[in-house]
């Protein structure tokens, strides 16, 4: 999957305010007083899926709000990449309630032109190359979870790999090694409790003493108080490796200043966090497709065998399967990690040819834009072959951008694909997976989306 670069942001003119704007529809199927907040809640992703019969841009009524969704591929690029639109919202601002208001992920303007320009040296290709030996090492780590026959849950190892990827490349040193364990069970059970508090925001109801929001708390402390020991030890050591975490240490604010010690714990969240969740959900994704297409299975260890022969699959063999590639990148089609995004209008603008007013909220979904079968046949096969490129040309653009695009694209789309094609490939030519009883492969919608609970058993190849 090439991701596409940035594109210069062209100049930042106001709409003129066009009297022929009209207003976007209102989606069917409100409920009055309610508007469409239940269906959202009720089955969010059925919902987002049909609102593209109502039209390109429609209006939904969440209670007395009133946001906008964008249904179509090109006006989801023209979305991301216009700077009328920015990171807003309520899912951000929960989210910076629990994270912190500093880091790159929620910041706008200025402040995350400089955050980017500071941690996009880490995800350069030529410093990816350097993490290949850690990939290497954990995702034959990974691969050695499993035992002939014997039962793994996926997501507690999906998770652990993801973090102790994350982890140990970006912010590295030894003793990254028992904190990468500490910060996927902090992560694990923060994520549960985050989509919750987004999705129903009760405030005080929260603060009730009751074990499993004192587990969430308890949870959420301890990230904050891992990223502390963090930052403290790297300190304290006088060690300065050429990794994201002295990139912060040393980052300049636009006066010159070293940033302050909130903003660097709150550029570690920030990149662990969505470093973590994201990749953990993809593994599992890929997990299940190994075992519910064996033949996919095959094809992706034939291709291993027939790259890299007997010996154990390594990072530099990445760029040659494309097979694999695409078996990652069609998983992460029908069952995109990122679900929804949001922004917010900083101006009156334009859209689709509808009017959006200063301070709208707009979502969109890229599992919607994703499985939609007006860009793609047979829409809901799963087919890695759509990705070859004489098939792949006929796919209307931005109709697939996993790492959305413009100048919020994620930073990590190359370290993200390399390391899940590695992990596919280093389980796929060792195990056959099958899911054994009791596990539920059905769409959990969370933060991310992800299998509700994956349990695989494996048989050697
Ligand atoms: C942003 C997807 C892995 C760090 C984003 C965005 C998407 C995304 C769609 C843009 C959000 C928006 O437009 O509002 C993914 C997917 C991943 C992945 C699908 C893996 C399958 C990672 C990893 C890291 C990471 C491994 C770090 C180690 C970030 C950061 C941002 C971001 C820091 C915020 C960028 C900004 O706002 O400027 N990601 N991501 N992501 N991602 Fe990723």
């Amino acid at each position: 999957l090439s991701a596409a670069p940035d594109r210069a942001a062209p100049p930042r003119t106001p709409a003129p305010r066009a009297p022929e704007l009209s207003v976007p529809p209102l989606a069917g199927g409100g409920v009055p007083g309610l508007g469409h907040g239940w269906k959202l809640v009720r089955d969010p992703l059925g919902f987002l899926a049909q609102l593209r019969d109502h039209g390109d841009v429609v209006r939904l009524k969440l209670g007395p709000k009133t946001v906008y969704a964008v249904t179509t591929p090109a006006l989801t690029g023209a979305l991301a990449l216009d700077p009328d639109y920015e990171i807003g919202g309520p899912l951000w601002e929960s989210l910076e309630g629990l994270l912190g208001k500093k880091g790159v992920a929620t910041a706008n303007g200025p402040q995350h032109r400089r955050q980017r320009r500071t941690i996009q040296p880490a995800f350069r290709a030529d410093i990816i190359h350097e993490y290949g030996p850690i990939m290497e090492e954990e995702a034959r780590a990974f691969a050695a979870r499993w035992e002939p026959g014997a039962t793994v849950d996926c997501t507690s190892e999906s998770f652990r790999v993801a973090v102790r990827i994350a982890a140990r490349c970006l912010l590295r040193g030894k003793f990254m090694d028992e904190r990468a364990e500490r910060l996927s069970v902090a992560l694990t059970t923060v994520f549960r409790g985050m989509y919750r508090r987004m999705v129903i925001p009760a405030g005080p109801l929260y603060r009730l003493p009751l074990p499993p929001l004192r587990k969430f708390d308890h949870a959420l402390a301890d990230l904050h108080d891992l990223v502390d020991e963090i930052i403290d030890e790297r300190r304290s050591s006088g060690q300065k490796p050429d990794d994201l975490l002295t990139a912060l240490l040393e980052a300049k604010d636009d006066n010159g200043d070293l940033i302050d010690e909130q903003e660097i714990h709150d550029q570690v969240v920030a990149i662990l966090t969505p470093g973590s969740e994201t990749i953990a959900s993809t593994i599992m994704w890929i997990l299940q497709v190994l075992a519910e297409h064996p033949e996919q299975a095959d094809k992706v260890a034939a291709e291993v065998k027939s790259v890299v022969g007997d010996r154990p699959v390594g990072f530099d063999d990445v760029r040659k399967l494309s097979h694999t590639n695409n078996v990652v990148v069609e998983a992460m089609r029908l069952c995109p990690a990122v679900w929804i995004l949001t922004r917010r209008a900083v101006t009156e603008t334009e859209l689709g040819g509808y009017r959006i007013p200063a301070g709208a909220d707009i979502v969109y979904s890229p599992y919607a834009i994703q499985r939609d079968p007006r860009s793609y046949r047979q829409h809901l096969d799963f087919d890695p072959e759509r990705w070859l490129p004489e098939r792949s040309k006929d796919i209307p653009k931005y109709a697939m951008r996993p790492f959305s695009l413009g100048n919020r694209k994620c930073p990590s789309d190359h370290f993200s694909m390399a390391q899940l094609t590695l992990i596919t490939a280093t389980v796929a030519s060792r195990w056959r997976y099958e899911q054994v009883s009791g596990s539920n492969d059905t769409t959990r919608v969370g933060i991310t989306l992800r299998p509700h609970k994956l349990l695989l058993t494996a048989r050697p190849r």
